[in-house]
C-alpha cells in the first residue's frame, strides 16, 4: 500500500474530467483500480455544477483542450465548464492540478507553441523548429512578404492556427510555389516542410517518463510547379494510416539515404527542454529527422496526447500524480497551508512530476513558465502563489482568433 494512504485527514480524491469518448478510448475504469491500489478514489467531475461539494480533492486531472478552445470561441457552455474548474482551483490553492490551464493554453495555438519551441534552447542538441509564420489575412502579396521575412521556404505546410477543438484543426495543405499561396486559409501557420523520408517520431510524456513511437508521415517533397495538396493529418500519421502521400517516390527510395533514428537520450533532452518551458507533465511531441542534416525538427506539441502504446500508462500516470501532489504540498507557502482546505495535511511521497504540475505562469509569458524555478526563495514562492490565488484570467484565448 502506498505511503500516501497512511496520511490521516488528507483528501485522497483525484477529481478528473475528460470527454466520454476519451474515457472509453483510454479504458479509464482500469485507472480507477490503479488509484484504489494506491489508496486514492477517482471521481469524475460534473462540470455542469460547482465543484465545491464534489470534493475535497487533492488533485485535479483534466483533458480540457477542446473545451478551452470552444470557450475561447465564445461557447457559453464551455465557458461555464472552464470557469468552474478555474474558480475551484483559485479558491483552493492547496489542490494540485495536472496540468495548469494557462500552461495548456500555450499549446492550443500553433503559432504560440512554435514560438515557445523556438525559444526552448534546443539548438545545442542539434534540434530546431522549422521556420514558421502566422498568416492572418488572405492578401497574397502581404502573405508572400511575411513568408519571405520569416524565412519560410517552399514547399511549406499550412496548418490552422487552432490546434484543437474541431476536425478543421487537422485539415492542412502543402504549398509548393507562389501560385499556391492563395490556398492559405487564415488564421493559419505556414511552416517550412522538412524532408524526412516519411517517418515521424511521437514522444509521449508522462511526468519524467517518456515513450517514443514511430509513425508514418509525409513523403519527401520539393519546390515545383504542382498544385497545392490538401490533406487531413489524421489520414497520414495515425498508427494504421496508409496514405499514398506516405509512399516515397521511387527515385527517393533508391537514392535518399535513410537517416538513423534519433538517439533516445538526445530526444529526451529535447523533450525535457520543452517540458521545462511549458510547465506541463502530460504532453506529446512530434519530431522528424531531417534527411540532409540528421537534425531533429520539432513539428508539433500537444497537451495530453493519445498515449497509444505507452507501456504501463496508468502506473506512470499514478506516479506522476503522486509526485505532483507531493511537490505541490512542498511548494506551498505556509500561508496557503493554513488558509487552505481544513482537510489537507502534509505527507510524504515521490516527486516524479517534480515542479511541472505545480507551476504557473503569467498569461502569455512564454519565457517564464515557472517550471524551472527549483528551490524557490520565499519571495519567489509568494509571487508564484500570489498569481495562483489571484486567478488566471487575462490570457486572450489564443483559440478565439
Ligand atoms: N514542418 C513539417 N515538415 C514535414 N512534415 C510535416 C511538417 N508539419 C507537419 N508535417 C506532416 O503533417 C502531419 C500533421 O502535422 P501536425 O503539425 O503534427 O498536425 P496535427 O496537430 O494534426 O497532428 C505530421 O504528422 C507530418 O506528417
Ligand atoms: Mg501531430
Amino acid at each position: 500500500m502506498s505511503k500516501m494512504t497512511e496520511q490521516k485527514g488528507r483528501p485522497n480524491i483525484i477529481g478528473y474530467w475528460m470527454s466520454e469518448k476519451k474515457r472509453q478510448k483510454l479504458n479509464w475504469t482500469e485507472f480507477g483500480t490503479t488509484c484504489k491500489r494506491h489508496g486514492f478514489d477517482l471521481v469524475k467531475l460534473d462540470l455542469t455544477r460547482s465543484l465545491e461539494d464534489q470534493g475535497p480533492f487533492c488533485v485535479i486531472l483534466h483533458k480540457l483542450t477542446d473545451i478551452i478552445v470552444l470557450a475561447g470561441q465564445g461557447d457559453k457552455k464551455a465557458e461555464a465548464m472552464v470557469q468552474r474548474v478555474e474558480s475551484y482551483l483559485d479558491a483552493h490553492p492547496e489542490v494540485a492540478v495536472i496540468d495548469p490551464l494557462d500552461n495548456v493554453r500555450k499549446l492550443l495555438d500553433r503559432f504560440h507553441s512554435y514560438s515557445i519551441s523556438l525559444r526552448s534552447g534546443v539548438d545545442s542538441l542539434d534540434a530546431f523548429t522549422p521556420n514558421f509564420v502566422e498568416l492572418l489575412s488572405e492578401d497574397v502579396e502581404d502573405n508572400l512578404r511575411r513568408l519571405k521575412e520569416a524565412g519560410v521556404t517552399f514547399p511549406f505546410v499550412c496548418k490552422p492556427s487552432v490546434a484543437h477543438g474541431s476536425s478543421r484543426a487537422h485539415k492542412m495543405c502543402l504549398i509548393f510555389n507562389e501560385r499556391g499561396v492563395r490556398d492559405c486559409q487564415p488564421p493559419c501557420v505556414a511552416q517550412s516542410f522538412i524532408n524526412h523520408n516519411a517517418i515521424l517520431y511521437k514522444i509521449y510524456v508522462v511526468g519524467d517518463r517518456q515513450h517514443i513511437v514511430e509513425r508514418p508521415s509525409l513523403k519527401n517533397f520539393y519546390p515545383c510547379d504542382r498544385d497545392t495538396i490538401f490533406y487531413d493529418s489524421h489520414d497520414v500519421s495515425k498508427a494504421d494510416s496508409q496514405s499514398a502521400l506516405s509512399v516515397l517516390d521511387p527515385e527517393d527510395a533508391a537514392t535518399v539515404p535513410q537517416p538513423p533514428p534519433p538517439d533516445p537520450e538526445r530526444l529526451r533532452a529535447v523533450v525535457d527542454a520543452l517540458r521545462s518551458k511549458l510547465g506541463l507533465a502530460l504532453l506529446g511531441v512530434d519530431v522528424v529527422v531531417e534527411n540532409c542534416s540528421g537534425r531533429i525538427a520539432i513539428i508539433d506539441i500537444n497537451a495530453y496526447p493519445g498515449y497509444d502504446g505507452f507501456p504501463n500508462f496508468f502506473e506512470s500516470l499514478m506516479t506522476c500524480i503522486l509526485g505532483a501532489v507531493e511537490s505541490h504540498r512542498t511548494d506551498m507557502p505556509d500561508a496557503v497551508l493554513s488558509n487552505g482546505s481544513d482537510s489537507f495535511s502534509s505527507g510524504p511521497g515521490s516527486s516524479a512530476c517534480s515542479k511541472t504540475s505545480s507551476s504557473t505562469s503569467s498569461p502569455g509569458d512564454q519565457d517564464d513558465s515557472g517550471f524551472d524555478t527549483g528551490g524557490d526563495s520565499s519571495d519567489e514562492k509568494k509571487k508564484k502563489w500570489g498569481r495562483r490565488l489571484r486567478g488566471s484570467g487575462g490570457f486572450a484565448a489564443v483559440a478565439g482568433k
